[in-house]
C-alpha cells in the first residue's frame, strides 16, 4: 500500500516547524542505547530529553531499549506489567529461556516504555555468543575488554528480543530500530544477519577512532584522509570495537551522525558518509522559565557563593559581588574537551587582570568526574566553618533582638552600648578565631586516587594558579557530577549553570557538545569551538554569534597558543562587562532556545526512520526526500546594534557604579543605542616566562 504522506508547516518563532505526517500502518520503533535510564554523558541526553516528541509520535508504539542497572532502575523506572500481548509473550519466552527481562515506565517526561535487559544475568552465554559472532563476522573480543564484553551480551539480547517480537506478532510486522553508539550497535548487525523484518538505523554520536586519536598528539582533522585505520584502531588495542562500530555503521538501512564535523569524520574512519545528520536538540520547555530566568540566575548564583564562602574561609579577600563564576564540565577528557587551553587561558587571564588592576575575581570551576575517594577534609571543613559563622551570627542576633524588645516593652530606647554583652563577644571571637587557615583554599574539593598523575591538577601545578591571596583568578575543581543531594555543593547540574556566568567548553573534539547548547536555552552565554558541532551549527545559523552570547572559538585555523589568546581574549572582555551588559546578554541568549528545541530539531529524526522504512519495505513505505525549506537556511539576524560593549560602552552618567547598574531600569533598544563599540577589542597579552607555559601538544 503506497505511503499516505501530508505536510504541515507551523510558524515557531520565525523558525518553521516541520510537521511530516505520514501513516505508520501498523509500524513499531524501538530504540537502542546502553544509555537508557542509564545516564553516562550526553547520548543519555539525546534519549531522556527526545522522549516526549517521540511518545507524542509513536504513542504505544514506541519502546526504548536498554541495560538494567539496579541503583537507576530504583530511581528512574517504574516496573509494570508488559503493555500489549505480544510484548507479553515476547518477554515471557525470553524470560523462561534463561534471560532476565523487565518492562517500565521510565519516569521522565512524556512516560515513554523502557525494557531493559540484565546483561550480567545472560553472562553464562558469553563465550558461546563470541565464538558465533568470530564464525560469522570475524570479530574476536578479548577477555579483559569488560566494556566490550557487555556490548556482545547487550547486542545478542537486542537482536532476540526484536527476533521474539517480530515472530510473536500475528501479522508480518514493520518494525523500526534505532541503535545509538558502538556499543548498541551489534543488534543491529545481527538483525541483518538474520534477516529480521527490521528497518535499521545507526546513529554514530563520535567515533571511537577519534575520540582516541584526539586524545593523542594528531594533527587529526588535516589528516583524516590519510590515516590507516585499521593499524590505528589496532595500535590503540581497539581493533574488535571498532570493527563492531564499523560493521553496524556499514549494515544499518540509514546511517546517521549528529554534526556535519562527525559526517566527514564518519566518512573517512567508518567509510560511509552519513544518509543524514540528526542535529541534538533539547526538550526546551523544561528549561524555560520565561522572564523568570533571569531571577533563577540570582537565586542559583546565591547558592552558589554561599559555597564559595565556606570554600575560602579566611581568605574571603575579594569582593563577591564583583566575581564572575565561570565552568567548564562533562566528561573528563582533558585535551578532548579543552581543559587544556582553559586552564592556559586562566593563567593569562590571571595575569591581565593584575597589571589591569581590575577589581573582578574570577572563580573558574571544573566538573570533570575523575576516580576519587570522598570529600577532602579541608572542603568539608570550609562549609562547616560557614556553618558555624552563621549559626553565630544568628545566637547573637537573637540575643541581641530580645534586649532590644525588652527594652522596648518598658519604653526606653537601648543602651547601644549594653546590647552585646562579654559572653556575645567571646562567642564570636571563638567563631572568628576558627576562621584562621594554615593553608590556602583547596584546589581540589575531592581525594583525588591519581593525585599525582591527574592531568588537571598537573596543569594548575605548572601555571602556578593556587588560589592565593594575589590571583584574580581561582580554581575550583569538582572531579564528580553535581547532585542536589551533595553536603557540599547541594544543587543539581541546571541549578549549578544557571547560576554561572559563562560556561567555557573550547573542545578539540566534540562532534556536538550538549553543554554549551544546555546553557543557552537557560540564558547563559557560552564558549564553543568551530571544532564542536554545536558551534558549527550555531555559526551556521547565527549572523552574528558572539552578539548572542555564543563565543566561538577558532580552533580549526589557528594553533594551539592563538586559541589560547583568542580565548583569553573573549574571558577578558566578559569579565569587564557591566552587570547591566551581562543582564542585556542573557537575553539574548536565552532568544536563541527555539533554535534548540527538539520540536524544530526532531525533524531529522523523523526523516531518518522514514527514510528506512521505505528502504526495508519498499512496498508499503516511500520516502521522497524533502525539498529544503526555509528553516533549513534559517538565520538570526545581528541583532539592531554590536552587543553590549564592556569596557567603553557609553553610559548616560559619566560615572557609574555597579550599583548603579543593579539599579537603574534597563530598555535592552536604549542600551544598544548607548553601546556602539564594537565587542571585539584587541588587545596586547603579555609575553608569558616560559617556564610557566603549559606544554600542548603540537596539533595544528
Ligand atoms: N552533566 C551532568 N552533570 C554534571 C555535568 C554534566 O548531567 O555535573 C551532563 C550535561 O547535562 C550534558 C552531559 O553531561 O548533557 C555532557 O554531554 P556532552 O554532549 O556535552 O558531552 P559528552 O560527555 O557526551 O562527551
Ligand atoms: C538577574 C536578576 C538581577 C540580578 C542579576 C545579577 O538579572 O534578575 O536582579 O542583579 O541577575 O546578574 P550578574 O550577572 O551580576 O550575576
Ligand atoms: C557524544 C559526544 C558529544 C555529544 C553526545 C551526544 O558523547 O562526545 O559531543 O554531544 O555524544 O550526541
Amino acid at each position: 500500500m503506497p505511503l499516505a504522506r501530508s505536510l504541515s508547516v507551523t510558524s515557531l518563532s520565525g523558525l518553521e516547524e516541520w510537521d511530516e505526517e505520514f501513516d505508520r500502518e501498523d509500524a513499531v520503533l524501538f530504540e537502542i542505547a546502553w544509555e537508557v535510564a542509564n545516564k553516562v554523558g550526553g547520548i543519555y541526553t539525546v534519549i531522556q530529553t527526545k522522549a516526549r516528541l517521540t511518545c507524542e509520535e509513536w504513542g504505544e508504539n514506541y519502546f526504548l531499549v536498554g541495560p538494567y542497572m539496579e541503583s537507576s532502575v530504583r530511581t528512574q523506572v517504574e516496573l509494570i506489567e508488559p503493555c500489549n500481548a505480544t510484548l507479553r509473550r515476547t518477554i515471557d519466552k525470553m524470560n523462561s529461556s534463561g534471560c532476565k527481562v523487565y518492562f517500565g515506565r521510565w519516569l521522565i517526561e512524556g512516560s515513554p516504555y523502557v525494557i531493559l535487559l540484565d546483561v550480567g544475568f545472560t553472562a553464562w552465554s558469553l563465550d558461546r555468543w563470541k565464538i558465533e559472532l568470530w564464525e560469522n563476522f570475524s570479530i574476536g573480543v578479548p577477555w579483559f575488554d569488560r566494556e566490550a564484553n557487555d556490548a556482545v551480551l547487550f547486542g545478542f539480547l537486542t537482536a532476540w528480543l526484536l527476533g521474539e517480537y517480530a515472530a510473536q506478532c500475528d501479522e508480518p510486522p514493520h518494525i523500526v530500530a534505532h541503535f545509538h553508539e558502538w556499543l548498541a550497535g551489534l543488534g543491529l548487525v545481527l538483525c541483518r544477519q538474520r534477516q529480521l523484518p527490521v528497518a535499521t538505523i545507526f546513529t554514530t554520536h563520535a567515533t571511537l577512532l577519534g575520540r582516541y586519536l584526539c586524545a593523542g598528539s594528531v594533527d587529526f582533522y588535516n589528516k583524516l584522509a590519510e590515516f590507516n585505520v585499521d593499524k590505528e584502531a589496532g595500535d590503540r588495542q581497539i581493533y574488535h570495537r571498532y570493527c563492531l562500530e564499523r560493521a553496524a555503521a556499514r549494515c544499518a538501512h540509514v546511517f546517521t551522525t549528529v554534526s556535519q564535523i562527525t559526517a566527514i569524520e564518519a566518512e573517512h574512519l567508518l567509510k560511509r558518509k552519513p544518509d543524514i545528520v540528526t542535529p541534538n536538540g533539547l526538550n526546551v520547555k523544561k528549561f524555560s522559565a520565561m522572564h523568570e530566568f533571569q531571577n533563577l540566575h540570582a537565586q542559583s548564583k546565591a547558592r552558589i557563593q554561599e559555597f564559595v564562602r565556606g570554600h575560602f574561609y579566611g581568605h574571603l579577600d575579594f569582593n563577591l559581588d564583583k566575581t564572575v563564576f565561570l565552568f567548564i564540565a562533562g566528561r573528563y577528557e582533558f585535551s578532548n574537551k579543552g581543559a587544556d587551553i582553559f586552564l592556559e587561558a586562566l593563567a593569562r587571564l590571571n595575569y591581565l587582570l593584575r597589571v589591569n588592576h581590575s577589581e573582578v575575581t574570577i572563580i573558574a570551576f571544573f566538573i570533570m568526574p575523575a576516580r576519587t575517594n570522598n570529600f577532602n577534609v579541608e572542603t568539608l571543613k570550609g562549609q562547616a566553618v560557614r556553618k558555624q559563622l552563621w549559626d553565630t551570627a544568628q545566637t547573637v542576633k537573637e540575643r541581641f533582638g530580645k534586649k532590644l524588645y525588652e527594652s522596648l516593652l518598658v519604653g526606653q530606647l537601648p543602651d547601644v552600648s549594653k546590647m552585646l554583652d562579654k559572653e556575645d563577644f567571646t562567642m564570636m571571637k571563638r567563631a572568628i578565631f576558627a576562621t584562621q587557615r594554615q593553608c590556602l583554599p583547596p584546589i581540589c574539593t575531592h581525594n583525588m586516587l591519581e593525585d599525582s598523575s591527574d592531568p588537571i591538577l598537573n596543569c594548575i601545578r605548572r601555571i602556578g594558579l593556587f588560589n592565593s591571596a594575589q590571583d584574580r583568578v581561582k580554581v575550583i575543581f569538582h572531579p564528580e557530577f553535581l547532585s542536589s543531594t551533595s553536603p557540599l555543593l547541594p544543587v543539581d547540574y541546571e541549578e549549578f549553570v544557571r547560576g554561572c556566568h559563562l560556561g567555557v567548553f573550547p573542545s578539540y573534539y566534540e562532534p556536538w557538545g550538549y553543554t554549551p547548547a544546555e546553557c543557552t536555552v537557560m540564558g547563559i552565554p557560552s564558549v564553543s569551538t568551530n571544532l564542536s558541532g554545536f558551534g558549527c551549527f550555531m555559526e551556521e545559523h547565527i549572523a552574528d554569534p558572539s552578539a548572542y552570547g555564543i563565543y566561538i572559538l577558532d580552533r580549526r585555523y589557528r594553533g594551539v597558543d592563538e586559541s589560547c589568546n583568542q580565548l583569553t581574549s573573549f574571558l577578558f572582555q566578559f569579565c569587564q562587562q557591566s552587570r547591566r551588559q551581562r543582564i542585556i546578554q542573557r537575553n539574548r541568549t536565552e532568544r536563541l532556545s527555539d533554535l534548540l528545541d527538539w520540536r524544530y530539531l526532531g525533524r531529522y529524526y523523523v526523516s531518518a526512520r522514514h527514510m528506512a522504512l521505505a528502504k526495508a519495505f519498499p512496498d508499503t513505505y516511500i520516502y521522497e526526500p524533502q525539498e529544503p525549506t526555509s528553516a533549513t537556511g534559517f538565520r538570526y539576524p545581528r541583532p539592531a546594534s554590536v552587543p553590549p560593549s564592556p569596557a567603553h560602552s557609553l553610559h548616560s552618567s559619566p560615572h557609574h557604579s555597579e550599583a548603579e547598574d543593579e539599579e537603574e531600569p534597563y530598555d535592552e533598544d536604549l542600551e544598544v543605542e548607548k553601546d556602539r563599540v564594537n565587542i571585539r577589542q584587541p588587545f596586547n597579552l603579555p609575553n608569558r616566562n616560559k617556564n610557566q607555559t603549559v606544554g600542548l601538544p603540537e596539533k595544528n
